[in-house]
């Protein structure tokens, strides 16, 4: 079958385990690497539970279509914060829970990448919902993926989740780019007292474990959190101080890891 290439260099997120941060990972990765310079998608694959929307500012919004030559329209993804979104909440109401099958599941992703003029981009980074679900097996048939980035917290249970995500990459001979720590310590902000609070070192483990690397460690920060819910990302509105620092230095390692990465098919 033939897959397509929707862009120079097209990264998973994911993690097994829910609730680790992969959304806010992906957001704050991806406005980041735009900020290198880089033509950036951002894809939420989340169907069951899209937050791209709300974390990017982009609520209760519909993009808008843009036909073309041949008859056909294409979704025009949002730009914001440069980089370019489109998620499957942008076509359904917040409120809602839609239950999928298999093949409307596939249909959905399949137009939300084939159907949308994303342009020329240097990288795509698609975040994943929990799971080792179908949606990973759909979008490998779909496009040409080049690696995974595995979100992970310092946790033991979120090093178990995360080792059967990358088990389940593995057998759809998706290669492991990196592991990223993500609720590492909390300091208490005017002094130097870390908190733990969700222990240390399985990522570190993890990254061991699988003989890749550890590309960044993001500490749990509440500006980060708010940036989340209010849609203001903090790699773009605290890009230069000590918050957005985190994500510049996760891009830049991704960029070096990910882009010398050329999957062997
Ligand atoms: N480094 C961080 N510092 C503070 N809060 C964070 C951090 N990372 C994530 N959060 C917060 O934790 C919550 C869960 O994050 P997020 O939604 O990104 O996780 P997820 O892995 O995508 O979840 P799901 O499995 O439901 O898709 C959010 O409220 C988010 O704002
Ligand atoms: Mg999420």
């Amino acid at each position: 079958m033939n897959k397509l290439k929707i862009s120079k260099n097209t990264l998973l997120v994911g993690s097994g385990k829910g609730g680790v941060g992969k959304s806010t990972v992906a957001v704050n990765l991806a406005v980041a690497l735009g900020r290198l310079g880089l033509n950036v998608g951002l894809l939420d694959a989340d169907v069951y539970g899209p937050s791209i929307p709300i974390m990017m500012g982009l609520r209760q919004l519909s993009p808008r279509l843009h036909p073309q030559e041949d008859g056909r329209e294409l979704i025009v993804p949002f730009s914001k914060f440069g980089i370019k979104v489109m998620s499957i909440g942008f076509f359904i109401e917040e409120a809602r829970s839609v239950v999928w099958r298999g093949p409307m599941l596939h249909a959905t992703l399949s137009k939300m990448i084939t159907e949308v003029y994303w342009g020329d981009l240097d990288v795509m980074i698609i975040d994943l919902p929990p799971g080792t679900g179908d949606i990973p097996i759909s979008l490998s048939q779909i496009l040409h993926v080049d690696g995974a980035l595995v979100v992970c917290t310092p946790q033991e249970v979120a090093m178990l989740d995360a080792i059967k995500a990358i088990n389940a990459f593995h057998q759809l001979e998706i290669p492991l780019v990196g592991v990223i720590e993500n609720m590492a310590g909390f300091t208490v902000p005017g002094t130097q007292d870390t908190y733990h609070i969700f222990g240390r070192g399985k990522a570190q483990e993890l990254a061991n474990r699988f003989e890749t690397e550890l590309l960044g460690s993001v500490p749990l920060i509440p500006a980060i959190r708010r940036g989340g819910d209010e849609g203001y990302p903090a790699a773009y509105h605290q890009a230069d101080d000590n918050v957005g620092v985190y994500f510049r230095d996760l891009a830049t390692s991704v960029q070096q890891k990910s882009f010398s990465i050329t999957k062997k098919t």
